[in-house]
């Protein structure tokens, strides 16, 4: 499904990858683009992609978690967006627009965390620094009760690492994906990336980012 594992094969290698890395549930978060599909659609789309890799997967692989990585759209507070959200809790994986954000699109932010209740995390903020205006309000955002995940790659590439490092401080709850596609150009990382952290940011850092993982899991971010 979406830009992700091609195969139900690279899917399993995926998995095992991970195992070894010590990682035991998986979030699967394919795009949700509101142009593309209806969430009805999305979802019964979803549940038969991870139907057919359910099948496939052996008992010791970690388990796979429905989700979705939301892609902003307007008027989006107005929807249920609990199928959207990791399953069984109100975590909700947002990317914001890849533009300069406007004060709707960051009041959309609060909305959804203040008035809706949901625990939103906003996906790869590194992506969004390109201007003065969207780190202004990413500060500005960090007032509000939000997870923040980092992509591990942001963190092992040197010209982003600074800044990885630096919305992970800022962060109100840090996060780390993988942003794991396959076993090749995009493979699961995160063991390197928690590596770097417990050595710049230190071990009680990386502790404090698994409890917020967990949190975000038990839908007790906030
Ligand atoms: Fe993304």
């Amino acid at each position: 499904m979406d830009d992700g594992s091609p195969d139900t094969e690279t899917s399993l290698a995926m998995l095992q990858r991970q195992a070894t890395e010590g990682v035991d549930l998986v979030c699967a978060t394919p795009h949700y683009y509101c142009r593309q599909n209806d969430i009805p659609t999305f979802c019964s789309r979803r549940d038969a992609a991870l139907e057919r890799l359910r099948a496939a997967v052996p008992v010791q692989l970690p388990p796979v978690v429905p989700a979705a990585e939301v892609s902003y759209f307007p008027q989006m507070e107005e929807q249920d967006l609990m199928p959207l959200c990791i399953q069984g809790t109100r975590t909700l994986m947002l990317e914001m627009p890849f533009s300069d954000w406007t004060d709707l699109q960051t009041e959309t932010v609060v909305t959804l965390v203040l008035d809706c209740g949901y625990q939103v995390v906003l996906v790869h903020p590194e992506r969004f620094c390109f201007s003065g205006s969207n780190r202004y309000k990413l500060k500005r955002l960090a007032e509000l009760p939000l997870g923040w995940q980092v992509n591990t790659k942001s963190l092992l590439c040197w010209p982003t690492r600074h800044l990885a490092l630096e919305l992970l401080e800022m962060a109100p709850y840090p996060l780390l994906g993988s942003d794991c596609h396959n076993i090749t150009s995009r493979p699961p990382n995160l063991k390197a990336g928690r590596e770097i952290i417990r050595s710049k940011l230190g071990m009680d850092f990386l502790k404090q980012m698994d409890e917020n993982a967990e949190a975000a899991m038990d839908g007790l971010l906030v």
